[in-house]
């Protein structure tokens, strides 16, 4: 227990960690403008994203990931990095930009960046498509 701990610590950066055991936005929004899901055929896991929107701007967001501590470390992180945002700038969030802000992943987990890149896109899209 204690070496396998020891061994992921090695693996992951302090802010993976502390977004994983710490994650910011764990919930639900039940009257949501935008809700986004998606998930990984290969690994399983499932992340889904909730938007409040006002003003043009992400006034709450929340998620449920059920998946790998990366996958939970990086939609912490992106809800952290969209929240108070105006849409323009939500448009634009990569999962390079998440990775950054975590101080990277190891290769073999940057998937997990990328869906928490898509359920936001998927958010947004599914809010757009509810405005027309
Ligand atoms: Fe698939 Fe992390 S292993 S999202």
């Amino acid at each position: 227990m204690v070496l396998t701990i020891y061994i992921k610590m090695a693996l992951y950066s302090e802010k993976v960690m502390d977004h994983f055991l710490n994650p910011r936005n764990v919930g639900v929004i039940e009257d949501a403008d935008g809700i986004g899901e998606v998930g990984n055929a290969k690994c399983g896991d499932i992340m889904k994203i909730y938007l409040k929107i006002k003003d043009g701007i992400v006034e709450d967001v929340k998620f449920e990931t059920f998946g790998c501590g990366s996958a939970i470390a990086s939609s912490s992180m992106a809800t952290e990095l969209i929240k108070g945002k105006p849409l323009e700038e939500v448009k634009e969030l990569t999962n390079k930009a998440v990775t950054e802000a975590l101080d990277g992943l190891p290769a073999h987990k940057l998937h997990c960046s990328v869906l928490a890149e898509e359920a936001i896109q998927k958010a947004l899209d599914d809010y757009y498509s509810k405005q027309k």
